[in-house]
């Protein structure tokens, strides 16, 4: 599974893991109730839970932890934080928080009133969780081929500019800003192309509207319009970001993501309109403006790993690792979301379990049976996370339109021959279909379930 280019680093610290036996495997499962987030990430061989907050850090950002400033007020690792900011995107009102939905919860707190609209491409769940629990109504605008797993375009995270248009037209006085989120994470990891971007950007300026983006893959996007995007093969991924923000009015950013960083996020905006009263709340429930809830050491580390994603042989690794990964698995007949998404692969739960009824959530089957057979962490996006009571008929749900397992790539962390062990556990449990059992919900929290649900093969 050779990706195109190799890693532009090499190993200097190590972090053991190990692989816990069958026995061991099938009884951490059951204690954890067949719910992978309820499993001690020890018992764990690859983790591919997520790709937030899971960076490796580079030798000079852990370096850069020797040169936390934590006084309380003014700490110089705040002002390198906000020039680093202030250059890559070229946003002069830097507010930083300690992860990217706290950026969203000042965002929303603030602007919305109740029953307003967010359009986004798609909302990632904490933005919509922070749009509704505000009053506000989070609508998902993605272009058609952006909800089908197998539909082939270069830019599957597009907003459909038409609906905008016309939710825009429909709604005036309600909709406070219209957000972007790159890459689209809920949609698969597809990128938006700067056209899109231009052109969300017209359709917002003739209604008066702002737009910001939601930068946390911000990097991994900026290569795609790179490699795909027609006229921008020449140009610099830097010079490609500068432009594509320049085109909003602001954005949030998780820095777990893109900033290659553990911890760490900002709302950065042109301005200063929303600024003061984002600056008090921020005072009130993450700490002074120049640190955020965030350790002076933290700020130092985003910083600079801000500066290192944009590095064009890190990317080029980074994205051709993802879609090798995809591309083998594919390859082997296993049906991914396809193009492959920049942070992670996609399978498509139902089509890998036909034999499954929905109601049976396969992509949760086999998230259990990746575990049992492998020791693998992935993470179901399907019915568990998005299936909802059925008003008309008692005891049933109502199913998202998808039935997704994500196995989200850490950055700078795997190896080629940890995917491809990958690719070897998945396509085992591919060729023998007997290996996954149906799963049925035992017990359940009223919201986001799919955290501390309990579950039972069938
Ligand atoms: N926006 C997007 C597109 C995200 O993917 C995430 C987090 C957030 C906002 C929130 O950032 O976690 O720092 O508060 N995504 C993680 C994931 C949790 O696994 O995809 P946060």
């Amino acid at each position: 599974m050779p990706s195109l280019s190799p890693e532009p680093w090499r190993v200097k610290v190590v972090e053991p893991i190990r692989r816990i036996g069958r026995a061991a495997r099938e009884e951490s499962l059951r204690r954890a109730g067949y719910n992978v987030f309820g499993i001690a990430s020890e018992d764990i061989y690859i983790d591919l839970l997520t790709d937030s907050g899971t960076s490796a850090m580079s030798d000079s950002q852990w370096a850069g932890l020797m040169r936390g400033d934590e006084s309380y007020a003014g700490g110089r690792n705040f002002y390198f934080f906000e020039e680093t900011v202030r250059q890559i995107f070229g946003f002069p009102h830097v507010i930083p928080t300690h992860q990217g939905r706290v950026a969203e919860n000042l965002l929303f707190s603030t602007v919305l009133k109740p029953g307003d609209i967010v359009p986004n491409n798609t909302h990632f769940d904490t933005t919509r969780a922070n749009v509704e629990v505000n009053g506000g109504v989070a609508l998902d605008f993605v272009i058609p081929e952006g909800r089908q797993a197998r539909a082939r375009h270069p830019f599957k995270g597009n907003m459909d500019l038409g609906r905008l248009e016309r939710c825009l037209a429909e709604n005036a006085g309600r909709v406070p800003l219209v957000m972007l989120t790159m890459t689209n994470n809920s949609g698969g990891g597809q990128p938006v192309s700067l056209e899109n971007v231009r052109g969300t950007r017209e359709v917002c300026r003739r209604h008066g509207v702002p737009l910001l983006i939601d930068a946390c893959r911000f990097a991994e996007n900026a290569w795609f319009i790179r490699e795909r995007e027609a006229g921008q093969s020449g140009r610099s991924v830097a010079e490609i970001v500068r432009e594509v923000f320049s085109l909003a009015d602001g954005c949030t950013m998780s820095a777990k993501k893109d900033g290659l960083a553990n911890i760490g996020g900002f709302l950065a905006l042109r301005d200063e309109t929303w600024v003061e009263r984002f600056k008090n709340k921020l005072i009130l429930i993450e700490g002074f403006p120049t640190y955020g809830g965030l350790a002076g050491r933290d700020l130092e580390a985003v910083a600079l790993g801000l500066r290192e994603v944009l590095n064009e042989e890190y990317l080029a690794f980074r994205v051709g690792q993802v879609t090798a990964f995809g591309e083998a698995l594919a390859r082997i007949g296993v049906p991914v979301v396809e193009p492959i998404g920049g942070h992670a692969v996609y399978i498509d739960g139902r089509a890998f379990a036909p034999q499954l009824p929905p109601e049976q959530y396969p992509g949760q089957a086999l998230t259990v049976a990746l575990y049992l057979e492998g020791g693998i962490r992935a993470v179901e996006i399907g019915g568990v996370m998005f299936g909802k009571p059925d008003p008309e008929h008692p005891g049933r749900e109502i199913l998202p339109d998808l039935d997704l397992v994500r196995l989200a790539v850490p950055r700078r962390v795997y190896t080629n021959t940890h995917l491809e062990y990958v690719a070897d556990v998945i396509g085992g449990v591919h060729r023998s279909p007997q290996s996954l059992r149906g799963i049925r919900i035992v017990h359940q929290a009223p919201v986001l379930r799919h955290f501390t649900a309990r579950f039972e093969p069938i």
